[in-house]
């Protein structure tokens, strides 16, 4: 009897790469993602190169990470880069007025940001204050950063002890400008951008777009309305999407640890909206740049819940479970399918924040189910996609229906890699796939766990990781596969 689930390869070659950087990770000034999460200073008790976490160092190193932004978020546009170079212990403090109104002593600035990168081998992206900086500034920080020229800003950077410039390409122009990045209409922030821009210059340089939040297409469409003479100026637009597992900002968004069915399937509901809104932002760019030149740049993802108990209000500090990796699973295969037009996505935020792949504790340290999903989903970075044709089940509850099954395929290297969801908390699901050739072999790995709140703790085992999982033989260019409930499975085709 063939499975209600059916997923087919359409193995002719696409030539669409699904960018490494749709992999990427996100960092703030924002509780202690930075300053603890990542910097704890060379003086400090735990073990640290340079001042950053040795364990961090080498978690991150591991999950190969394509693409780090920073400084925010929020805090981007409070930020004047010139406060956070130079001696430390000549660097003003600031009031970070966004996140919980603590007070930081700028130890981690440009110079301490990009060496991290160059660490842990990521490329940076750089988020410019567009809401409360000056064109002036944006253009040092430039000069500053990117440049082997004759100049004060140079100078200074030698000064500092960099001599040669550092290679960044990325640079947002403000963040969530129609928000906490300066309130301004869309108009306007459309003529900010043309100013901002068209001084940020660079070989090479991707200039990103402040674009929507979720499904705010009026915003999208104003904005390029506004620069459609000018489309030169940006190679990228953002979106920002946080799933809820609520309707609303207001009031509680639920517990990330203390939840049931219905909270698991709202979240899973919730977060599947994304791809409603990619194709929507992306119809509204087709119409202004039809050759699809401006890419969609997600540099904003990830669940919201309540902070929990015990920590401090603004620091947005939640525990990421099992429901979190099959969200970070789903997520990243509706990112991998329309790689053709998503450059970039920025999981929010990596350490400490929000879904992120790592917490620490004082000296402690662990990995979330997330981490362990960047690491399975890996195998896809600058691999050629596979289209898919998929079939899935509904998972049903309470009268609502979801497809219970997700998936992305792509080839690299002589191997077909597929990643598959199954978001039924219930059931273990039966999949059909037809691969369209023979394979030689065949492996598998699993992330699962015995219930869906599961989570890793300090000091604990962990209850959420990766491991093998056998699969059975392709036979006629066919293989089938159990989806466990609540798993994200990789298989691996060798040719
Ligand atoms: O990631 C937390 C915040 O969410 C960011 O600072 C902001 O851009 C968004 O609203």
């Amino acid at each position: 009897l063939l499975a209600q689930n059916k997923l087919i390869l359409k193995t002719d070659s696409t030539g669409i790469k699904i960018n490494k950087e749709i992999y990427g990770h996100f960092s703030e000034h924002l509780g202690t993602c930075i300053y603890e999460g990542i910097y704890v200073g060379e003086n400090s008790d735990i073990p640290n190169i340079n001042g950053y976490r040795t364990d961090v160092v080498e978690a991150l190193k591991a999950l190969k990470i394509p693409v780090l932004r920073w400084p925010g978020g929020c805090f981007a546009d409070t930020y004047h880069w010139k406060d956070g170079i130079g001696p430390k212990e000549d660097r003003p403090s600031i009031v970070n007025v966004f996140w919980g109104g603590v007070t930081e002593d700028n130890s981690f600035g440009t110079h301490e940001f990009l060496d991290f990168c160059e660490l842990i081998g990521t490329e940076p992206y750089l988020s410019i204050n567009v809401g409360s900086g000056t064109v002036e500034e944006a253009i040092d920080w430039v000069e500053y950063v990117t440049s082997s020229n004759e100049s004060p800003m140079t100078e200074l950077r030698k000064k500092n002890g960099r001599e040669d410039p550092w290679d960044v390409k990325f640079w947002g122009i403000g963040n969530e400008n129609w928000g906490c990045g300066g309130d301004m209409r869309s108009e306007y922030y459309a003529d900010v951008f043309r100013n901002f821009s068209s001084y940020i210059r660079g070989n090479g340089f991707q200039k990103v777009i402040c674009g929507p939040s979720a499904d705010d297409l009026e915003w999208t469409e104003n904005i390029l309305e506004v620069i459609k003479d000018k489309l030169n100026l940006a190679q990228g637009l953002s979106m920002h999407y946080y799933t809820l597992p609520t309707a609303n900002w207001e009031g509680s968004k639920g517990s990330s640890i203390d939840f049931d069915e219905d909270m698991w399937f709202a979240t899973i509901r919730n977060t599947m909206y994304v791809e409603d809104y990619i194709r929507s932002h992306l119809a509204v760019m087709d119409k202004y740049d039809p050759d699809g030149d401006i890419k969609l740049i997600v540099d904003e993802w990830g669940t919201w819940y309540d902070k929990l108990e015990g920590t401090k209000e603004g620091f947005l500090q939640q525990q990421n479970t099992l429901r979190d990796a099959l969200v970070a699973g789903i997520n990243l295969n509706i990112f991998n399918n329309h790689a053709d037009r998503i450059s970039m996505a920025n999981i929010a935020q990596i350490v400490n924040v929000l879904q992120s792949v790592i917490m620490t504790r004082g000296a402690q340290m662990v990995k979330t189910p997330t981490y362990y999903v960047f690491q399975m989903y890996n195998v896809h970075q600058d691999a050629e996609l596979i289209p898919i044709e998929l079939k899935s089940e509904n998972y049903d509850y309470n009268g609502e229906h979801i497809p219970a099954i997700t998936a992305s395929a792509s080839h690299k290297n002589g191997m077909t890699n597929i990643t598959i969801t199954n978001s039924n908390p219930n059931q273990s699901l039966p999949v059909d796939l037809l691969l369209g050739k023979a394979y030689k072999n065949v492996r598998g790995n699993i992330i699962n766990a015995k219930a869906i709140t599961d989570y890793n703790d300090f000091g604990k085992d962990e209850k959420v990781v990766m491991t093998d999982y056998s699969i059975g033989k392709v036979k006629n260019g066919e293989l089938h596969v159990t989806m466990p409930a609540h798993s994200v499975v990789l298989i691996q085709l060798e040719e």
